[in-house]
């Protein structure tokens, strides 16, 4: 009897196991958005913005911005919000204000004045980038890549400001008062000489500035 019974319980397995492999698509259930999980209902809202309203960010809001764009998470370590291939930290953040262009320091979470004045309007063709109290632009610099080939420097350069960009986008969707778009279109000749770009490229910006949702 006991024979019977494992012999139809392998005999039903192996049905099962073979209708599982056989399927080709699996409809997923719904995903839990909302609830009370930060980073979902950030996913949740992050979208792109073209257009954005009157008014300044905070200096609490630039601080939290540049921190989750590339700031220290682990800072005993020197370890960022972002991960980089073989660590590598390559993209900088700049941040073009009206008054001037500063440096993010991850290490000091400090801003350093690369250049006074507004210069916001250099970035690029694209109109909002001049309705946008800031413009935050990337910059890989392939000083901190010299153990790469020229291929993976590029390739990983452009992996490692994705996460960048990615979590200006998470900060915005997360505000719930700003918003922003990545920019590839942007006029990297002429930022790189602002900057003095030597051994770099300028990879991505993102005006930030407020929406209405
Ligand atoms: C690498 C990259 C470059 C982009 N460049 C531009 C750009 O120069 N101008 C622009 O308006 N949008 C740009 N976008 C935004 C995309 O058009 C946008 O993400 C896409 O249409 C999807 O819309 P969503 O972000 O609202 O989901 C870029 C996006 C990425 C990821």
């Amino acid at each position: 009897m006991l024979k019977r019974i494992l012999t139809f319980s392998l005999f039903v397995m192996l049905v099962s196991l073979q209708s599982q492999a056989q399927d080709k698509t699996i409809q997923l259930i719904d995903p839990v958005t909302g609830a009370d999980n930060p980073v979902r209902i950030a996913c949740e809202l992050r979208r792109s913005y073209r257009s954005f309203t009157e008014g300044e960010i905070r200096q609490d809001h630039l601080a939290t911005l540049v921190w989750m764009a590339c700031g220290e998470n682990r800072p005993d370590e020197h370890k960022r919000t972002v991960p980089s291939a073989r660590n590598a930290q390559e993209i900088e953040l700049y941040v073009f204000t009206k008054d001037g262009v500063y440096k993010y320091i991850p290490g000091k979470h400090l801003l350093n004045l690369v250049t006074p004045g507004d210069h916001r309007a250099k970035i690029s063709q694209q109109e909002f980038f001049a309705q946008a109290p800031i413009a935050l632009v990337l910059v890989a610099n392939y000083d901190k890549m010299k153990d790469f080939d020229a291929a993976s420097r590029d390739f990983y350069a452009a992996v490692d400001c994705g996460y960048v960009s990615q979590n200006i986008y998470m900060f915005c969707a997360a505000s719930d008062l700003y918003g922003t778009v990545a920019c590839g279109a942007i006029n990297r000749d002429a930022i790189s000489t602002l900057l003095k770009i030597k051994n770099g490229k300028v990879m991505l910006a993102h005006p930030v500035g407020h929406v209405q949702h």
